[in-house]
């Protein structure tokens, strides 16, 4: 017999992407879509940042080639993202022992890291959070490596618990990765304190473990250089780690799709060699990365008064964002919804997440057309003056039962 498709059930939609397509399809006029951590500013539209367009602008009059970039990117770009990532005086960027490749977004980034992990350790487990962004299961088993989870919230789903995060990790094989969110926990909106990372360092060097940050949010906590705390952390020492940072929010080029892959090695040979099995990767994923956001970001990073530019812009995003997540609780509290403002105050970046039941989220989805994501996550960076009170109004709705 041939075999065919003929049986072949559709794989169910994206628990993000899927969502924002049902959205675009849904014919109400005042659906409201708080599900892909997306940031819009008071019009409700995602705009182009000034230093983007500019950036561009230059970028245009000056080229004259489309030619291949190298596997790892443009050199120019890769120095500019490992200066803002680590910072400029970053002793393990004097030692060479910090090497980054451009990749086709965050994800990109992490599966370059997961193919990376699969060809030198593929025995190795990957520890997600849970909760955890919902692709990064699905990245992980795309590379063939095997996921477990480690806890995250305490019981009241408004605080880390940290003991038992740290007793999960506890019983990680040596060489088992762990996946960290490096800040703007995604999609809690809880990180851990500088002391605690302190501790994951402590426990990652007992146990022997690669940790993977995924950096897709600097500057959307508390700012660029804050932001980076687990990274300082982590970065110490000589450890060995994995970063794999995004530009789709900080330089709202969701749609370029640039990122980074860092590998910080103990010694300047063994980043080089690393980076020679990265590449591997990349050439028979991806072959060599994009051109355009990747010159944008090298551009604004590379020139004194762009980059002034982006930091302000940056920070005018930040602040609206935490605006947003003051007048959301208001507006819930307003509504007369039962919630503890406490913890959803204390939450850092783009999301919140109320810790709804799937049937109260798929209500506010057909009911009142309000999009949010898994158990409630709500994308404060979408609230509008003029979304903000139906959305709440809604959530109190179903809350009420
Ligand atoms: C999100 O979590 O909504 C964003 O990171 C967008 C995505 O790719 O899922």
């Amino acid at each position: 017999m041939r075999p065919t498709f003929a049986d072949l059930k559709p794989a169910p939609p994206d628990a993000i992407l899927g969502l924002a397509e049902a959205f675009r399809a849904d014919p109400r006029t005042d659906k409201i879509s708080l599900a892909s951590g997306v940031y819009v500013g008071e019009s409700g539209e995602t705009p182009v940042l000034d230093s983007v367009a500019e950036a561009e602008r230059r970028i245009l009059a000056a080229q004259t080639t489309k030619l291949y970039k190298p596997i790892a990117g443009d050199p120019a770009y890769t120095h500019a993202v490992r200066e803002l990532l680590f910072g400029a005086g970053h002793p393990a960027l004097a030692e060479g022992r910090v090497e980054t490749l451009h990749a086709p977004g965050g994800t990109g980034a992490l599966r370059v890291a997961a193919d990376l992990v699969r060809r030198l350790r593929p025995a190795s487990t990957v520890w997600l959070s849970s909760p955890t962004w919902p692709n990064h299961p699905q990245v992980f088993d795309a590379a063939g490596l095997a996921t477990r989870t480690y806890p995250y919230l305490d019981g009241t789903g408004g605080r880390l618990d940290f003991e038992a995060m740290l007793g999960a990790l506890a019983t990680a094989a040596p060489g088992d990765v762990v996946v960290l969110h490096a800040c703007c926990h995604n999609p809690t909106g809880i990180d851990p304190t500088p002391e605690q990372w302190e501790d994951i360092a402590a426990l990652v060097d007992v146990r022997g473990l690669l940790p993977l940050l995924d950096f897709a949010y600097q500057g959307f906590g508390d700012g660029l250089p804050e932001d980076a705390v687990g990274l300082m952390t982590m970065a110490r020492s000589g450890r060995e780690l994995l970063v794999a940072s995004s530009f789709s929010k900080n330089f709202a080029l969701y749609a370029e799709r640039v990122g980074a892959l860092s590998i910080v090695a103990a010694t300047r040979p063994e980043a080089h060699a690393l980076l020679s099995h990265a590449k591997v990767a990349v050439r028979a994923n991806y072959s060599n990365p994009p051109a355009h956001g990747g010159e944008i970001v090298a551009s604004i990073l590379l020139d004194p008064a762009l980059r002034a530019q982006w930091e302000d812009e940056v920070t005018a995003m930040r602040e609206r964002i935490n605006g947003n997540r003051a007048r959301f609780v208001e507006g819930l509290e307003g509504a007369g919804a039962p919630i503890d403002p406490a913890p959803l105050l204390r939450q850092r970046g783009m999301f919140s997440l109320l810790g709804l039941t799937t049937e109260q989220v798929a209500r506010l989805r057909t009911e009142f057309g309000v999009y949010l994501v898994g158990r409630g996550r709500v994308n404060v960076a979408g609230l509008t003056s003029r979304n903000v009170g139906p959305a709440c109004a809604a959530i109190a709705a179903v809350l009420a039962g």
